[in-house]
This record gives structure tokens, sequence and C-alpha cells, in this order.
């Protein structure tokens, strides 16, 4: 499999370029940066603390995505329409787990899924996706009298929230309980809490790789449902699933479920 990355210079791409490194499945062949970045036009290897692979990065979305099969993009939300616009245009699968993306982007992911296979995921990791499985599953069977609420821990660094991992366990909730309405805080006199509330609260601090947890209170009991993520390359060796299961197929919309089988 050919991989270019997209935000290659940041913390994800470069865990997912000494994975792809390691692979002997794997050539990387491109990696775009932003145009500020100051490791523009630098070896990728280099980087990675991988001395030289050959492969420099660049912003120029083409020539990053030169002769790959696949992309993979951990960059920013605002990056995200115009990777796939081109990714889509070269017939390059794509991977992208860049979180905080607008309708814009959603709507770019959606166009480029008709010409081809497309996985986006807020959280590439498999046991997250089990989670929110889990979380479906037990919400819908403890139903109402059971109140919902989330909790994501994240380091000090991460600049959205709540986490894009938050927003989809609390979707997870809410496909067994559609009336389940987000809040974000509570503050002053707010009164009892109301049925349809599901507080997705962030906790920013230190360098957590990102902790989610679920809770479901009843009356004399509670489910507490927790993901923890130890490193960043569980996200990674995801996200290379992901890749590896979408070369060769036809263009779709895929989730994680899919690659999980
Ligand atoms: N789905 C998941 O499992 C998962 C897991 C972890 C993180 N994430 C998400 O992945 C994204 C990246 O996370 P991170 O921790 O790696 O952040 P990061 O270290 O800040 O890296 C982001 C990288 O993207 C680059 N970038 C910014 N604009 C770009 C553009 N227009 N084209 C190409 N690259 C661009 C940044 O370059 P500059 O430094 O020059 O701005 C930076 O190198 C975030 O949205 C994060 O929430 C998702």
């Amino acid at each position: 499999m050919k991989l270019a990355i997209s935000g290659v210079t940041g913390r994800m791409g470069l865990a997912i370029a000494r994975l792809a490194h390691a692979a002997a499945d794997i050539e990387l062949v491109g990696g775009i940066c932003s145009s500020e970045h100051p490791g523009a036009g630098k070896d990728i290897g280099e980087l990675a603390g991988l001395g030289q692979m050959g492969v420099v990065t660049t912003p120029d979305i083409a020539s990053g995505l030169l002769g790959a099969d696949v992309v993979i993009d951990f960059s920013n939300a605002s990056a995200v329409a115009g990777l796939v616009h081109v990714a889509a245009r070269h017939k390059i699968a794509v991977v992208s787990g860049t979180t905080n993306i607008d309708e814009n982007a959603k709507k770019a992911l959606d166009k480029a899924a008709q010409s081809v296979p497309v996985l986006w995921a807020p959280n590439m990791s498999l046991g997250v996706q089990v989670l929110a499985e889990l979380v479906e599953q037990a919400v819908k069977r403890l139903g109402l009298g059971y109140d919902v609420e989330i909790t994501e821990i994240h380091h000090r660094k991460k600049v959205d929230s709540p986490s894009g991992t938050a927003k989809r366990l609390a979707e997870a909730a809410r496909q067994a309980r559609p009336e389940l309405r987000d809040v974000h805080g509570r503050s002053g006199d707010v009164g009892a809490r109301p049925d349809d509330e599901m507080a997705v609260l962030g906790i920013r601090g230190g360098d957590v790789v990102g902790d989610h947890t679920v809770y479901l209170f009843g009356q004399g009991e509670r489910l507490e449902l927790t993901h923890r993520a130890s490193n960043r390359d569980l996200f990674a060796h995801g996200a290379i699933a992901a890749a590896r299961f979408l070369a060769g197929k036809p263009a779709k919309r895929y989730t994680i479920a899919d690659v999980l089988g």
C-alpha cells in the first residue's frame, strides 16, 4: 500500500509515519504539512527520528498525494475539505481522523465517497468503537430512569472541546434515547436535573492522551463504562488498519465498525 499522510508534522502524523516505516506492506510516498510549518520541505524520516527516508513534506496537496493509494489525515478541521476534494480527483482513498470538522468538510467527505472509499472517525481506536456499541446497548437496556452523563479528559494542548469521541459516545446514547440533549456545563441556580439532559464535559491538563467515561446513574447503583488511551499509537494503529481495509474497496462512506467486521 502506498501511503500519504496529511498533517504529517503533527503528533499523530509522525506516529503514523513511524508505524508505516516499520510495516513491510506500506510505502510512505508523501506527507502534507501546513504552509507555515517550519518542517515544510524536510525529510519525513528525519522529523520522525528515523533517519533519511527520501520523502519530504510539502504544503502542496496534489504533490503530497502523488502516487498514493490511500491518504491518512490527522491535520486541522479547516484543511479537510480541500484535501478530500483533491484525493477524490486523483482516486485516492481517504482515512481522516481530524476532529471538530464543519458541515462543509462533512459534505466534502460525502461527495468524495461517490468516487473513492472514505472513512472518517473521531476516534480511530477499535476499543472506542466497541465502547460506543456497549453504550448504546446499556442506554437502551436500562432506559428511562437512568441519567446518562459523559466526561472526557485530554492533554492541555488539545484545541477542541468536547472531544470528537465524547460527541461520538453522546450520539451512541442518542441512538437508544433520541430525546437526550447535550449540556456542556452547569453553574449557578440550574434547578434539578431534567430527564432529557446529558452533560458532555471536558477536562484538560498535563499529557493525558484521552480518557472517556459514560455514566449511567440509577437509584442505588451506577454503571461506568470507561476507555483510557495510554499512548497515541493506539489511534495510529487504528488508522493504519482502516487504510489497509479501504485499499481496493469500492467508493463508499465506511466506519470503524466496518473495519472490525
Ligand atoms: N480520530 C482520532 O482517533 C484522533 C486521535 C488523535 C487526534 N485526533 C485529531 O487529529 C488532529 C491532529 O491531532 P494531533 O494531536 O496530531 O495535532 P497536532 O500535533 O497539532 O498536528 C496537526 C498537524 O496538522 C498540521 N496542519 C494544520 N493545517 C494543515 C493544513 N492545512 N494541511 C496540512 N496539515 C496541516 C499542523 O501543522 P502546523 O503545526 O503548521 O499548524 C500539525 O502538524 C486533531 O483534529 C485531533 O483532534 C484524532
